[in-house]
């Protein structure tokens, strides 16, 4: 078994997902992983285990302790996060996963007929919420939610309905803030209904404070403090 495991484990998802409808065409979104990326670092500093899912993304990072799984579509990162789910401490969702995929995959190139063409889209894997649903005692799960509008009600709605233990709200509406940019503004809520809004920051700053932010709250929680005894392990925020 490769070191990687005797160290505590933090599963991270990160980057867009694109999802076929041909050969040449697809679905996705503007995430650039940055924020993923930023967050795997930070946990990297501190001394943990990362397994890095991502979609594509243009980023590189290389570290001993870093499992680096590239994916495309949502079904490959929910298999690919499946195998070290159960064994990490914590789990953060950052990535921005397609909601819905092609209902049908053409083999070859669509061709271009008629004024109108309608896709039929299906239900994607929810790949936070499958995992809600497994979690044991001592794992954390982090999620995002990325919004519009009516911003902290859904954030809310998010932790509940995927078991997160803590959501991390932004907002497209915060000028520098969500995809692509270097910057990020957040607001941390956990399920203590504890919030914190934090100023616009870079990606890196903001991935040390949700990296900071999930290992205080799993240090406060007996449950996970104690997983972590088991395997000899301590946490700290630095
Ligand atoms: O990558 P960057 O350019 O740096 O941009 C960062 C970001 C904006 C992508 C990131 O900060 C962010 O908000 N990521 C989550 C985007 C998203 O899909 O949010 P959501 O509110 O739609 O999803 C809620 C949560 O469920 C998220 O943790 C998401 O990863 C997860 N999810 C959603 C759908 C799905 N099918 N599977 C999931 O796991």
């Amino acid at each position: 078994m490769s070191a990687i495991f005797q160290k505590p484990i933090v599963l991270i998802t990160a980057g867009p997902t694109r999802e076929a409808i041909d050969p040449v065409r697809y679905i996705t979104n503007h995430s650039s992983g940055k924020m993923g990326y930023a967050i795997a670092e930070s946990f990297l500093e501190k001394g943990f285990a990362v397994v890095l899912v991502s979609g594509p993304v243009t980023l590189k990072l290389a570290h001993p302790n870093l499992t680096n799984i590239a994916v495309t579509s949502a079904d490959e990162m929910y298999n690919a996060c499946r195998p070290y789910f159960l064994t990490a401490q914590i789990a953060v969702f950052a990535a921005a996963v397609a909601d819905y995929k092609s209902a049908e995959v053409c083999t070859q190139k669509m061709k271009k007929s008629g004024n109108e063409l309608n896709l039929r889209l299906v239900k994607n894997v929810d790949i936070a919420y499958e995992f809600g649903q497994l979690k044991q005692k001592g794992q954390l799960s982090v999620g995002f939610a990325l919004e519009t509008n009516d911003e902290e009600q859904n954030a809310l709605k998010k932790l509940n309905t995927k078991n997160l233990d803590m959501v991390i709200l932004n907002s497209v509406q915060d000028e520098g803030a969500t995809f692509g940019y270097d910057t990020n503004k957040i607001t941390i809520i956990n399920q203590d209904l504890v919030s914190r809004t934090f100023p616009l920051k870079s990606k890196k700053e903001v991935g040390k404070d949700i990296a900071d932010a999930a290992i205080s709250y799993a240090n406060n929680q007996s449950s996970f403090q104690q997983t972590l005894k088991t395997n000899h392990h301590e946490l700290h925020t630095v």
